[in-house]
């Protein structure tokens, strides 16, 4: 199957092209945000799908019926695809609006908004893992020869959304000047998902409580989401996403770049995050 790999370059950044158009980038860019919309804000790969679930399950007090009738890309669109205009332009009430675009981009779109923002971020070690098996499938990406060479090109920013450092540094130093700013982690989540479920629920200011707490654990689970087709992008077709060569629900797991990396590409990455990293304030989870 040929790969659709276009690619669209806005300030100096690389979009898969077949979603992104130049008009799409600048209706991001200039968005008027409103005060009721929450934003997801993530790096691809850091666990955004997982987030559009559980917001869902929050904003709607544990009941599935949304999250399993309407697809994730449908209930909270992502700002910079094409068909973000048509879809956020007929949206009435409350907003989910997703997005990987770089803060410095939304800059100016979010300033002096009241919107509430969710930054979501995963150890890098695993999103590179994880995107090096997302170019397997996904048909608008350019396909990944060694995992090395994609390690590479991750590494220096070369990937489609740039570098995964810039991403992270810009959108965690905006705690003071975002008025409504959440910063969770996928490990955070991972293990500890009725905390992270408590503390969510309560930034959107909808806590949950007894049932609605429970049933939305049961739905945003990795087994549940994975046989959810409104979230496990099987109803992808099979040109833009080959389900043949990988799930898009994959593994789920933290830490699970051990059985990826070798002692050359640890070396590497530590080097290389080290150096990128010293002028980030912000301590992670799989840091410590
Ligand atoms: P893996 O490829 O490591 O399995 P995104 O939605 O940002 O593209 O991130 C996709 C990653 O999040 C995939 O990681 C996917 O399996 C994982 N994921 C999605 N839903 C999850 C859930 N409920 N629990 C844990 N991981 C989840």
């Amino acid at each position: 199957m040929a790969r659709l790999d276009v690619t669209e370059t806005f300030h100096h950044i690389s979009f898969p092209g077949h979603i992104h158009t130049q008009d799409s980038l600048n209706y991001a860019r200039h968005f008027k945000f409103q005060d009721r919309d929450t934003v997801i804000a993530t790096y691809p790969k850091s666990g955004t799908t997982w987030m559009q679930e559980i917001v869902t399950l929050v904003k709607n007090r544990g009941d599935p019926q949304l999250s399993k009738t309407v697809p994730n890309w449908a209930r909270a669109p992502w700002l910079e695809q094409y068909y973000s205009a048509k879809v956020l332009g007929a949206t009435q009430g409350p907003r989910i609006i997703t997005t990987h675009l770089p803060y410095n981009l939304l800059a100016s779109a979010l300033q002096g908004s009241k919107a509430k923002v969710i930054y979501v971020t995963r150890n890098p070690k695993d999103v590179v893992v994880s995107y090096y098996h997302f170019h397997k499938m996904a048909k608008f990406l350019p396909e990944p020869n060694s995992f090395d060479e994609f390690l590479d090109s991750f590494l220096e920013g070369s990937v489609s959304y740039g570098s995964w450092f810039d991403h992270v540094k810009g959108w965690t130093r905006q705690a003071e000047v975002l008025a409504n700013v959440l910063y969770i982690s996928y490990e955070e989540m991972w293990l500890d998902l009725r905390g992270s479920m408590e503390k969510i629920s309560t930034f959107l200011q909808c806590p949950l409580v007894g049932e609605e707490l429970t049933s939305s654990m049961r739905h945003c689970s990795f087994s549940s989401m994975r046989d959810n087709a409104m979230v496990n992008y099987t109803l992808v077709p099979q040109e833009i996403m080959d389900h043949s060569k990988g799930k898009f629900m994959r593994k789920g797991k933290i830490g699970d770049w051990r059985n990826t990396f070798t002692e050359d590409q640890i070396c590497l990455f530590d080097t290389v995050y080290s150096y990128q990293m010293q002028d980030c304030p912000q301590t992670f989870l799989w840091e410590c």
